[in-house]
């Protein structure tokens, strides 16, 4: 028996888990792993792969990115701007089959968010045996409670607050970080607790300007000097816009630089020197947190249960302390974004947190 693996999509910290976990157990079943390099790519004739054995795995679970390389670009792109779906091409999948078939291939892992997962449910209506593993860091994936990543990403924004923090209260100033998030708001409300913000800004929430202005004012009079704001990258500008720096080849923006836009207003409604600092790619490189590995690990093996099953056109997925599955198609129909009452909201505000309402 043979089987495949491919990521799809930006990486995260946890991937090389996945791999980890998937290797490990295929290997316990006398099964042979091929690693599609560079997502669905690896699938093109003549075939870009390699023979994943338990000795190639060592010491991969420590590393961010993945030994397999990936691409949100290419022949395979099944998402384009929010929420549009584009089939992928007859004639691409055609060769990509004939790569499956060659190699024998009997199930075909792919470990993606939401546009490669979406590849992944086409191929699996066409008939491919295709397994799903949720990946995103932004945690937005619907039909999971978590994916892997988040947690490494989340670390690395509560590191960035602490920092933000002290230089802020040196300087008595109004301190901005702008953090990933395109859809949801996970990493900037669960940062943004962990880390003790004082504003969080996410897409699901409108904000206004003139409230935030107002607490910095407040917190000013009470003789709190400096404010953590926290904005997610996908959040709105009062006037309902995004905040792009462009659009890719496919339609889809490359979002950031609103971070700079509330620094800059709120430096003038409320006259405090402030300062906008954006976090980017460093919230997706790295070691991945202790969560992550075991959540990455425990994915992979489940991956292979479901190979060995014939469970196909299924995803892993997370649910109250337990990995289990869903059909894919549960969950790349809905994105899970943060609910205005939620507990987790309710929480945040709970301690004083504003979200700009
Ligand atoms: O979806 C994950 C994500 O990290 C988003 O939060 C972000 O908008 C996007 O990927 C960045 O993608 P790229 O690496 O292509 O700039």
């Amino acid at each position: 028996m043979r089987i495949g693996i491919l990521n799809g999509g930006g990486d995260c910290p946890g991937l090389n888990a996945v791999i980890h976990g998937v290797v490990g157990a295929a290997d316990q079943l006398g099964w042979e792993v091929i690693g599609f390099r560079d997502g669905f790519e690896g699938l093109l004739p003549p075939g870009d792969y390699t023979v994943l054995k338990p000795k190639d795995t060592i010491g991969i679970l420590k590393l961010g990115g993945t030994i397999l390389g990936t691409t949100n670009k290419g022949h395979f792109i099944a998402k384009v701007g929010n929420g549009d779906i584009a089939e992928v091409a007859a004639e691409i999948i055609a060769k990509a089959k004939r790569t499956m078939d060659q190699l024998e291939i009997r199930a075909l892992i792919v470990v993606g968010g939401d546009g490669s997962l979406t590849t992944g449910l086409q191929l699996y209506r066409e008939g491919w045996p295709i397994i799903g593993v949720p990946k995103t860091i932004d945690n937005d994936l619907g039909a999971t409670a978590l994916t892997f990543g988040f947690d490494s990403a989340v670390s690395t924004v509560v590191d960035a607050l602490d920092r933000l923090h002290t230089t802020g209260e040196s300087h008595k100033r109004v301190m901005v970080l702008e953090v990933m998030g395109r859809h949801a708001g996970w990493i900037a409300l669960w940062g943004g607790i962990a880390g003790g913000a004082n504003v969080v800004l996410i897409p699901e929430i409108a904000f206004s300007l003139e409230k935030i202005a107002e607490f910095i004012k407040q917190r000013e009079a009470q003789g709190h000097h400096s404010t953590l704001v926290i904005v997610a990258e996908g959040a709105r500008m009062p006037d309902g816009d995004l905040v792009t720096i462009d659009a890719n080849k496919a339609g889809e923006v490359r979002l950031g630089g609103i971070g700079d836009q509330v620094a800059a207003s709120l430096q003038q409604m409320t006259g405090k020197e402030t300062r906008a600092c954006t976090l980017g790619h460093l919230q997706r490189g790295g070691a991945p947190t202790a969560l992550d590995r075991i959540l990455g690990v425990r994915f992979g093996v489940m991956a292979v249960k479901l190979a060995a099953a014939g469970s196909f056109g299924r995803m892993v997925s997370y649910q109250s302390y337990d990995v289990d599955s869903v059909p894919i198609e549960e969950a790349v129909h809905q994105l899970r974004l943060i609910e205005a009452e939620s507990e987790l909201v309710l929480a945040a505000k709970a301690i004083g947190i504003r979200l700009g309402d």
